[in-house]
């Protein structure tokens, strides 16, 4: 698309000058899963480790802090989720130039748009992490009483009930929080990030 009215200025500070300013590479987490499946969890639990135990500049866009501001103006519809997801692929990049880690905590459930957010981040470093749970699972913890909402009608176009939900086919990382605990799911992606050479062990 893009508007040929539109002229981007050369800056002189990129990417490159903001890396050399941080001991990580920039990257994308991007957790997917049902409502429930631990995104939200998994993704603090993720950050806190990098803030702590590595002095990684990290910030962390969960949908629903997203979805009471940037997003507020949109619903559940599939046309709505896949502007909700196009919009948070653009905020990532941003924030993937300004040299950060980001994370994201959005069912995000059709393949399609997570799709679209990696091709807008454009890098090797975006990381798909299916936070993978059966529903009845995520139906029992039921951590907002979504499920029971959903069930009694209460609630339309529910992520696993009245709306599809399609599992990442070539996700990065596969996290089983139905069996896994949060320590073990958290020290998964961190090893991750130490292989891809994201992260330099702290350990060392
Ligand atoms: N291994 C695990 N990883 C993440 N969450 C877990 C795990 N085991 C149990 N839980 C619980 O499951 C719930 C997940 O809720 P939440 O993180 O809000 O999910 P989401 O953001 O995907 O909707 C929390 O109550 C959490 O304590
Ligand atoms: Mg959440």
């Amino acid at each position: 698309m893009g508007n040929p009215e539109i002229h981007q200025h050369r800056h002189t500070v990129g990417q490159a000058e903001r890396m050399r300013l941080k001991p990580h590479l920039p990257a994308c987490l991007w957790f997917t899963g049902l409502s429930g499946s631990g995104k939200s969890t998994l993704a603090n639990a993720v950050e806190q480790c990098l803030n702590r135990d590595y002095r990684a500049h990290t910030y962390l866009l969960d949908g629903d802090a997203i979805r009471m501001g940037l997003n507020s103006d949109l619903g559940f519809s599939l046309p709505d989720r896949a502007e909700n997801i196009r919009r948070l692929g653009e905020v990532a990049r941003l924030f993937m130039d300004a040299g950060l880690i980001v994370l994201t905590a959005f069912i995000s459930p059709l393949r399609e748009d997570r799709a679209r957010a990696r091709q807008i981040v454009n890098t090797g470093r975006f990381i798909e992490i299916h936070v993978d749970c059966p529903l009845e699972v995520c139906e029992q913890r039921d951590p907002k009483g979504l499920y029971r909402k959903a069930r009694r009608g209460d609630l339309a176009e529910f992520t696993g009930i009245s709306s599809p939900y399609e599992p990442p086919l070539g996700a990065e990382l596969t996290l089983h929080t139905d069996r896994e605990a949060p320590e073990d799911c958290t020290r998964q992606v961190i090893q991750y990030l130490i292989k891809e050479g994201i992260l330099t062990d702290a350990a060392s």
